[in-house]
């Protein structure tokens, strides 16, 4: 191109793509060439191959295909001269000068986001202007305050179609405001402001410069958000709104906190909580995954309490599987049916959004719950399944380590009996870790803890055991807590399921006892009997009955036997039996 001949061969030739692409990738080598995990798009066999000696790479999956500059440009969407320039650093070579084309492509972006940043000018400018009142009393109405309205540069597009034409002046080309997507040009006729009666929240790419902006409305009116089109500088699945000042925020909140919409960026930055961050109305792409671990290792996503938020976050556990790096993942904080984060802010303040977040779940959690969900595990033929649908999932983590650890934890969540009966051996026969530590001894609490389990998994058992639940003898402060808890809201608020009480308790200050309860290293061998609400309360009866007998049964579940509790004493293993036959 603009390059003197030979000098992009000489960089191609100084660079080993290989080595490049492994940086991301894990290549293994197949004869001449490697072959991955195609980082372009989402797959679950390599079908991405580097040609180390001819320089380039080619995806069968996607066609994705170029050299070491045109992989760079993809991966870390630099445009050609960014890549350039970063390979030439690496190679250690200089680059010659560029070329009048070269220069004035650069100019042509320069001005692009001059015409973006006079735009943002001209709306806030209209908003603080009498004829933005109903704007602003629309903001304050939601909230805002002046500092955040002009900490976020919002604006106001009046609802006149040449508005932003005439109020730039002849400044501004028509032809670069068409190109930034800010006048619509029709098939024939005059172009037209894009955003018009419109509150304004410009968008930033990662300096903070104004790129893009979205609309919306103040009524009812459809579309409620209006975004700008995309052009040269503006791709919508790269850029998440908030995104610089994330970076710049060096808060309390280390982790980056996304959520779906501007709004809720915003009441989350008055809130304090200045990693907050939103995509643009879309699913969270690879990119935006990559963006947002540039901010934290563990982002928390804390889309809507609806159904669709729910998918929204399932859509993006599964496009960041892939990608999952030592230390890098996600965390999912549930929000309350109906809420989104703004929301929950305004009725709660920013503890309510607090203890959401403290209780946001880790990925692995996240995806066995979905599949596993209520699932029965109580046949070896229903756990295969199981395992096998896991592993499926699993299969797709390109990083080695991390997908021997999430095969390694549901494998031992399926079935952690069988775990440990085989010992501290993998199939490979390397020695990698215990089982979990044994039950403290005769004191109880494990068994407690079990009562406790069982009860916020099956709250329909509660009315049923609730007399012998509230005779029972509970020193540990924390449980005794929840218990009261447990009760008083299956008695006000009778034939409340698992989720819903699990959301009342998380909102009420259980957060962390319910994940305690839950963590991996408590739970034990009674986790794969219980599947329905009959072995639930056999269960129940047997533990109950274990804590309430004297002690031989109790001594027989606490020994040294770090699986003692599988092999309760022969009264207990009748009850667990009985439990077993669904009677
Ligand atoms: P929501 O519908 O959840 O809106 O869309 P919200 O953020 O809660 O909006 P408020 O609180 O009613 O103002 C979430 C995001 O989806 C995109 C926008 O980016 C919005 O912030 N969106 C939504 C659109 O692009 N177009 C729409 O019509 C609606
Ligand atoms: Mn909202």
């Amino acid at each position: 191109m603009a390059f003197p001949p030979g000098f992009l061969d000489e960089l191609r030739d100084r660079v080993s793509l290989a080595g490049l692409i492994s940086r991301n990738v894990k290549l293994t080598r197949r004869g001449r060439e490697y072959a991955g995990l195609c980082p372009f798009h989402h797959e679950k066999t390599p079908s991405f191959y580097v040609v180390e000696d001819k320089s380039f790479f080619h995806c069968f999956g996607c066609g994705a295909h170029g050299d070491a500059v045109g992989y760079l440009m993809r991966a870390q969407h630099l445009d050609f001269l960014e890549a350039v320039e970063r390979l030439a650093n690496e190679a250690g070579i200089a680059i010659p000068e560029t070329t009048p084309e070269e220069r004035q492509r650069a100019q042509r972006q320069k001005t692009l986001l001059e015409a973006l940043e006079a735009a943002a000018a001209f709306y806030e400018e209209r908003l603080w202007s009498p004829a933005g009142g109903r704007a602003r009393d629309y903001l304050v109405g939601r909230g805002l305050d002046d500092d955040t309205i002009r900490r976020f540069r919002l604006g106001w597009a009046p609802d006149e179609r040449q508005a932003l034409r005439r109020g730039l002046g002849s400044g501004v080309p028509e032809g670069l405001l068409v190109e930034a997507g800010l006048l619509h040009r029709p098939e024939n006729g005059e172009p037209f402001d894009f955003l018009r009666g419109r509150v304004v929240f410009p968008i930033g790419d990662r300096a903070g410069r104004i790129i893009a902006f979205g609309g919306r409305t103040l009524g009812d009116g459809q579309p409620k958000y209006l975004n700008s089109p995309e052009h040269p500088l503006f791709e919508k699945g790269r850029v998440l709104y908030g995104w610089s000042a994330a970076r710049a925020a060096k808060g309390d909140t280390p982790d980056p906190i996304v959520t779906e919409g501007y709004m809720d960026v915003i009441a989350l930055h008055r809130a304090g909580f200045q990693t907050a961050v939103a995509p643009l109305g879309t699913a969270l792409t690879e990119h935006q995954l990559r963006e947002l671990w540039r901010l934290g290792p563990e982002p928390v996503l804390c889309f809507d309490g609806d159904a669709a938020g729910q998918r929204a976050a399932l859509r993006a556990l599964h496009r960041a599987l892939p990608l999952l790096q030592p230390g890098l993942s996600l965390h999912f904080a549930a929000l309350p049916p109906g809420e989104d984060p703004d929301s929950l802010i305004r009725a709660g303040g920013a503890p309510a959004l607090e203890r959401v977040l403290a209780a946001a779940r880790p990925l692995a959690d996240m995806l066995w719950e979905s599949e596993v969900g209520g699932a029965r595990r109580d046949t070896p033929e229903r756990l295969a399944k199981i395992q096998a649908r896991l592993l499926e999932h699993t299969g797709t983590i390109a990083d080695r380590t991390v997908r021997f650890e999430f095969e390694t934890l549901f494998k031992a969540r399926c079935n952690p009996w069988e775990m440990r009966r085989r010992g501290k051996r993998t199939a490979a026969g390397t020695a990698v870790r215990e089982g979990p530590p044994p039950p403290p001894r005769a004191s109880g609490r494990v068994q407690r803890e079990i009562l406790f389990r069982i009860l916020i998994d099956y709250p329909e058992l509660i009315d049923e055991v609730a007399e012998s639940f509230a005779a029972l003898e509970i020193p540990e402060q924390g449980l005794d807590k929840l218990r009261r808890e447990l009760l008083g809201v299956t008695a006000l608020r009778p034939g409340l399921d698992a989720p819903a009480l699990r959301q009342h308790l998380v909102q009420n200050g259980f957060a962390a006892a319910v994940d305690a309860l839950f963590s991996p290293s408590v739970d034990t061998g009674f986790l794969a009997r219980r599947s329905d609400p009959n072995s639930a309360r056999g269960e129940w009866t047997h533990v109950v009955g274990m804590l309430t007998r004297e002690e031989p049964s109790v001594v027989a579940i606490s020994g040294n036997d770090p699986i003692g509790e599988m092999a309760p004493a022969p009264d207990g293993a009748q009850a667990a039996m009985a439990a077993g036959s669904g009677r």
